[in-house]
């Protein structure tokens, strides 16, 4: 019994090391815009190009009606739409989070999709749409892993906060209180212009529809600077925990980082413009993903 019970240890044990090697390094979330047809709508761009920036990044689409009343989309209320909206986004993160506690995540929200980011990263509740708890419904421990939200068109739009991108200088149609505060301001960056008729006092659709083209790469440059600096533990989030047990520096080996110490398992160890660790935790080793990312695996 003794040697049945063992056995199953070390086969669980087996199974957990497989589940965490598939998990990627970089995950992103992507929320479209009322009545597209489900994915990621206008965001879609923006979720392959970090894709593409992040080798194995993987992705996902916020299941959720993305609907304004309109037939085409189930006749569900925009209210109605945004608040399921809020909970698929808590639910597919917490769950996404608990199954790869290690992964890097990112949010890219169009428009309707870029509320629902807002409403469940900043928390604060929506009283535009009838949302009354202001708790973060967001788990504590994936709050910490999400290094970017990238908002686009969002209607929770007002003047004067500190991840505003564009000209906008009113309030979108469901804007946030005046004196609001995101706790994860540094985080995130919402691109609105001043003719947008939603997220601001426009009267120019296109100009709602045009921010994946505007502001796409200035939005990839921005996610890759906040991811990599999560990935090597300088990050504005917690750093990942196991990146906390680097051994203390006993002479530089040389090379680009020279920081002294290891780099934990899925940490960056190396590319052009990093400092940090180029030395491995055992068993892993430094694989380089592009001259920009080299990655403990
Ligand atoms: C939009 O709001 C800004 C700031 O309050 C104001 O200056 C501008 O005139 C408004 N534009 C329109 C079209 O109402």
């Amino acid at each position: 019994m003794a040697i049945r019970i063992s056995s199953l240890v070390l086969l669980l044990g087996a199974y957990a090391t497989l589940v965490a090697a598939q998990c990627p390094q970089v995950h992103v979330f992507g929320a479209r815009e009322t009545t597209v047809p489900p994915g990621y709508g206008t965001a879609g761009s923006v979720v392959s190009a970090i894709q593409s920036a992040f080798p194995g990044a993987t992705a996902e689409a916020i299941t959720y009606p993305a609907c304004g009343g309109q037939a085409s989309c189930g006749s569900v209320s925009y209210a109605n739409s945004v608040i399921q909206g809020v909970t698929a986004v808590a639910n597919q993160v917490n769950s996404f989070n608990t199954q790869c506690p290690n992964t890097v995540l990112v949010l890219v929200g169009y428009s309707q999709g870029g509320q629902i980011f807002d409403d469940a990263y900043c928390g604060g509740g929506d009283t535009n749409e009838g949302l009354s708890s202001t708790a973060i419904p967001i788990s504590t421990a994936a709050q910490k892993k999400i290094a970017a939200a990238i908002l686009m068109g969002d209607p929770r739009h007002i003047p004067g906060l500190s991840y505003n991108v564009g000209t906008c200088q009113a309030s979108g149609f469901a804007p946030r209180p005046t004196g609001f505060q995101c706790p994860y301001a540094a985080n995130i960056q919402s691109y609105c212009d001043s003719a947008d008729p939603y997220c601001c006092n426009g009267s120019d659709a296109n100009t709602h529809q045009g921010y994946a083209n505007e502001y796409g790469s200035v939005a990839l440059t921005f996610v890759k600077n906040k991811v990599n600096a999560m990935l090597s533990g300088t990050g504005g989030g917690s750093p990942p925990v196991s990146s906390t047990t680097s051994a203390p520096g006993g002479g530089s080996t040389g090379g680009a980082g020279g920081g002294g110490g290891t780099a934990a398992h899925y940490a960056q160890c190396g590319g052009i413009g990093y400092t940090g660790p180029t030395v491995c935790a055992s068993p892993y080793t430094c694989k380089v993903s592009n001259a920009y990312y080299s990655q403990c695996l």
